[in-house]
């Protein structure tokens, strides 16, 4: 976690960089999440042949009215070779199967076209902008909402 969070290449697609984290604020992330209580759940990616977890997957917001979000973050080097696509797509998975969500969502930074095309091939549709709502370095930047239905992510990975 401490390595993923300080690695600038992983961050700076994100919604948000962290100023800095602290090997205690590693110890603290990584000590909630793997307690499994209250609404969110977080999994380390593991790839075989590859000894430590390379990133993880979260679900945020669950049991709730509103969709539960996806998040993913893979922190070491190996983003753009079908790790972030079977991850999302597992996790996904879990949130309509074992939590039983109604719909999945995710904000994700315009310009983080890894992300979309991720999504995209899962079924999942663009839903809409907001304009200027990451303000970083100074420049605003748009964010795209992007979501999907049981149904619509399911049809999409069955073509797989
Ligand atoms: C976004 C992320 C989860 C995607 O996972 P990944 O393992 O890198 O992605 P995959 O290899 O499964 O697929 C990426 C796809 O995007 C494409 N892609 C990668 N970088 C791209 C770029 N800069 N522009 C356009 N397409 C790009 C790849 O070619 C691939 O498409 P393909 O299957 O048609 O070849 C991962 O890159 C990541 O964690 N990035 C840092 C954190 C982050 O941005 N998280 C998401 C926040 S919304």
């Amino acid at each position: 976690m401490h390595r993923w969070f300080n690695n600038p290449e992983a961050t700076k697609t994100l919604m948000e960089e962290r100023e800095s984290f602290s090997i205690e604020q590693a110890r603290g992330w990584t000590g909630a999440a793997v307690r499994n209580e209250g609404e969110d759940r977080k999994y380390a990616i593991v790839v075989p042949g590859i000894e430590q977890p390379v990133g993880f997957t979260a679900l945020y917001g669950l049991f709730r009215q509103t969709a539960p979000e996806l998040g993913c973050l893979i922190g070491d080097e190996v983003r753009g070779r079908g790790v972030g696509r079977w991850a999302e797509r597992l996790t996904v998975t879990k949130a309509f199967e074992e939590f039983r969500a109604h719909r999945i969502y995710g904000r994700i930074p315009a310009f983080n076209a890894a992300a979309k095309k991720v999504v995209t091939a899962q079924g999942w549709q663009y839903e809409g902008t907001m304009p200027g709502h990451i303000k970083r370095g100074g420049k605003l930047i748009d964010c795209e909402i992007w979501g999907a239905s049981p149904e619509q992510f399911f049809a999409a990975v069955a073509k797989w």
